[in-house]
């Protein structure tokens, strides 16, 4: 038979990759995970540092999780979901209600771009549906990303994800002038006035014609995890309820605990009009992801027949009984009080650790964090585009036993928020002697 390199190459297109990268940094074979560690078929443990795409937020292989699945599998394992139920969906949907304050209906998709759609797509038939006819426009943020869809990649703003594509749509406009900060100690955290007035211009421009404002709360992952002050949050919700536009809070990276808070709308004590949910939604195990919305939208959608005005969206994989029984376990074990208490503490470890590697290197800028995430840019002359310096870390890094994947030149770790103190500490030497290693 082929070795590996050959036979993991003959057919398979993998996911955002320049494929003739492989030539020379083939794919790593994965046989087992367990806990913070992705095995190799080698016997080579990596620790996951970025949480396989920032989904595995309790870890590989946690047993409960694995139980609910096998268990699951002894009933039903899918069926449609419309005009019929599991039990399993069913209780997801009442635990998925009490989550954000005033968001009672769940609505299910495949994954996380879905649930992006499904929200917008909601968003603008509400708005129809109860007269609003001139409220079309949709606005983001800028730096923000959503998804691989055509609309999701149009109301993104990281152009590594769209650039190709932007010829084929229009990109949606992008609230810029955003409050950035290094952490919530920061003084823009809790009170973004300097900033607001230019914003607030930006919205009202728009007012009369906006639909939903769209957002990845607090946190925005793929412009290199960078945080802005919950305070312009707060902002954003009371301007979005005074002038009848919805603010949709895109929390597939951010919910579940990643943030410190079980969602990240908490950090600002405010609740969306929808909210999309995937990723940690199941522990990472299932693609699934979901929508949660309140009573007041769901009425706009409630007529006779007749009318026209149901929302006529389904996904063959909607709630899968399977992706719903670990879900509910999931959350489960995301109410326990040591979950969020470890995530606590996690935050508290990751930025001195990540302190020691800008120490040790003395190649990074000021670092950044909230929750279970910490980050921070390469900086130094040599860290043009062209060098590809984080792609260099990313392979040493692999090869002493950590998958760190930067994002262009930000390093960050945004590991299973069970993370012990001496894996990251492993982590983080992993870390230096990659970034070393790279630079060299
Ligand atoms: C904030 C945010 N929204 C949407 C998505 C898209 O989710 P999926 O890859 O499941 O389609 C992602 C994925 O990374 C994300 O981080």
């Amino acid at each position: 038979m082929a070795d590996w390199k050959t036979r993991s190459l003959e057919h398979l297109w993998y996911c955002c990759a320049q494929m003739k990268d492989y030539e020379e940094f083939p794919p790593l074979h994965v046989t087992r995970a367990t806990g913070p560690y992705i095995v190799l078929a080698d016997g080579t443990r990596l620790i996951d540092g970025i949480s396989s795409w920032w989904c595995k937020t309790l870890g590989h292989a946690h047993p409960r999780l694995t139980a609910a699945l096998c268990e699951q599998s002894r009933h039903v394992e899918h069926v449609m979901l419309a005009h019929m139920a599991t039990d399993p969906v069913v209780e997801l949907s009442s635990k998925l209600a009490g989550i954000f304050p005033g968001l009672t209906k769940v609505f299910f998709g495949g994954d996380g771009s879905t649930a992006v759609e499904i929200s917008v797509k909601m968003s603008f038939q509400a708005q129809r549906n109860a007269g609003h006819t001139r409220r079309t426009r949709i606005v983001s943020l800028e730096n923000g990303y959503h998804g691989e869809t055509q609309l999701c990649a149009a109301l993104s703003d990281v152009s590594a994800y769209q650039g190709g594509l932007l010829p084929a749509f229009a990109p949606f406009p992008k609230l810029s002038g955003l409050p950035y900060v290094a952490g919530s100690s920061d003084p823009l955290w809790a009170d973004c006035s300097p900033r607001w007035e230019a914003i607030l211009n930006q919205l009202e421009e728009v007012a009369d014609e906006l639909c939903a404002v769209v957002v990845e709360p607090v946190l925005q992952g793929a412009a290199g995890m960078r945080v802005y002050s919950a305070d312009f949050l707060r902002r954003l919700r009371v301007w979005t309820r005074a002038h009848h536009v919805h603010l949709i809070a895109d929390e597939i990276l951010t919910g579940f605990g990643r943030t410190g808070t079980l969602m990240a709308c908490q950090h600002a004590d405010v609740a969306p009009d929808f909210a999309c949910l995937s990723k940690g939604l199941t522990g990472g195990y299932l693609p699934m992801s979901a929508v949660v919305t309140s009573e007041e939208i769901y009425a706009a959608f409630y007529f006779d027949h007749e009318e026209g005005k149901a929302f006529n969206h389904s996904n063959t994989y909607a709630g899968n009984a399977l992706a719903a029984a670990v879900a509910v376990e999931a959350i489960r074990l995301y109410r326990e009080p040591s979950f969020l208490g470890r995530v606590k503490e996690l935050e508290g470890e990751l930025r001195p650790a990540m302190a020691e590697v800008s120490e040790a290197t003395g190649v990074l800028g000021p670092i950044r964090g909230i929750g279970g995430v910490v980050a921070s840019d390469l900086q130094m002359p040599a860290a043009a585009p062209g060098r590809r310096l984080g792609f260099r870390v990313y392979k040493e890094a692999a090869k002493r036993g950590a998958l760190v994947r930067p994002i262009g030149d930000t390093i960050y770790w945004l590991p299973p928020l069970t993370l012990e103190p001496p894996v990251l500490d492993d982590l983080k030497q992993i870390t230096i002697a990659a970034i070393r290693a790279a630079i060299a």
